[in-house]
């Protein structure tokens, strides 16, 4: 075990979700005191700047599901917050109160930043990847695709924000080293904490009571194959997008893409690579160009 972090074995039993609060990227705050100026701002609006972060929508669907607010109507994205618990009002407060009190705890050497890039770019192929045929037909919907994606790798947010630096040492240090070697991200992550950020981020999903699909895409986003469950599509749609992510050369065209394993693609409907080609690629071209711009 890397002696950096030898004292903070992750035990689950022990890490109280109700205290944690996990940080929202700075630029989604500043975009919201902007709709706090704005009096005719519109739910969509308003619920379209906060799922733009993971760690506010995650928030919100805590806050909405707990006791003080639960009502029948089951929440399935942050527009459903809104309406049915929050209102307008209501949920700008809580997500500026949110931002201030992450801001207020800041470690600054926590460096979330290429989570919360990854996060949005994985969030958005899946949604324009929803906008194909064979995920179509099987009734994907392209909001709940987006949700899935954004929310993905929430454990690597949670990670990094009880561990802070030490996560990121340790995995600068150790883990390029272990990939030589053929270790895989959550072999490298249960010796350090003795769970994988996909563990310990469907045990935080589903204490904070986010929706079903969200918490299968978080739970076996790592796990291949991906084991025959109910939304499986949503898992495989996340999968997908995030192998495009890596692999993309959008000046290389669809054929950049022939290392995506093939047993993903059928697993998905499709029967090799070339079947991604068309105007959703294009689409798909654009949001690689400006992940990586930034990046
Ligand atoms: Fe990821
Ligand atoms: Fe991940």
């Amino acid at each position: 075990m890397n002696s950096l972090v030898e004292d903070k074995s992750l035990d689950l039993e022990l890490l109280d979700f109700s205290k944690i609060i996990l940080p929202p990227c700075p630029s989604v705050g500043i975009e919201l005191i902007k709709l706090r100026n704005d009096p005719d701002v519109t739910v969509e609006e308003l619920a379209n700047v906060i799922e733009l972060d993971p760690s506010l929508t995650a928030n919100l669907f805590r806050i909405c599901n707990s006791s003080l607010y639960r009502n029948l109507i089951p929440k399935e994205n942050i527009e459903d917050c809104i309406i049915h618990s929050l209102g307008v009002d209501g949920a700008l407060d809580l997500a500026l109160e949110l931002c201030i009190l992450a801001e207020m705890n800041a470690d600054p050497s926590v460096m979330n930043e290429s989570c919360w890039l990854h996060s949005m770019a994985t969030g958005e192929i899946a949604k324009s990847l929803s906008k194909l045929p064979n995920f179509e037909s099987e009734g994907v919907i392209a909001k709940d695709a987006y949700l899935c994606g954004l929310l993905h790798d929430i454990g690597h947010i949670l990670l990094n924000s009880v561990f802070g630096k030490d996560y990121h040492l340790a995995f600068d240090m150790t883990f390029p080293d272990m990939v030589k070697e053929g270790t895989a991200l959550g072999e490298f992550e249960i010796s350090l904490y003795g769970s994988t950020h996909a563990s310990v981020g469907y045990e935080l999903a589903e204490n904070w009571g986010l929706p079903d699909k969200i918490c299968k895409a978080i739970r076996y986003h790592h796990t291949s194959p991906i084991p025959e469950v109910k939304d499986k599509i949503y898992v495989g749609l996340v999968v997908l997008a995030e192998n495009i992510l890596t692999h993309l050369n959008p000046n290389e065209g669809i054929d950049s893409l022939r290392d995506i394993p093939v047993e993903l693609l059928n697993q998905v409907g499709l029967s090799n690579y070339r079947d991604l080609s068309g105007r959703v690629m294009r689409n798909i071209g654009r949001i690689v160009n400006n992940y990586r711009s930034v990046i």
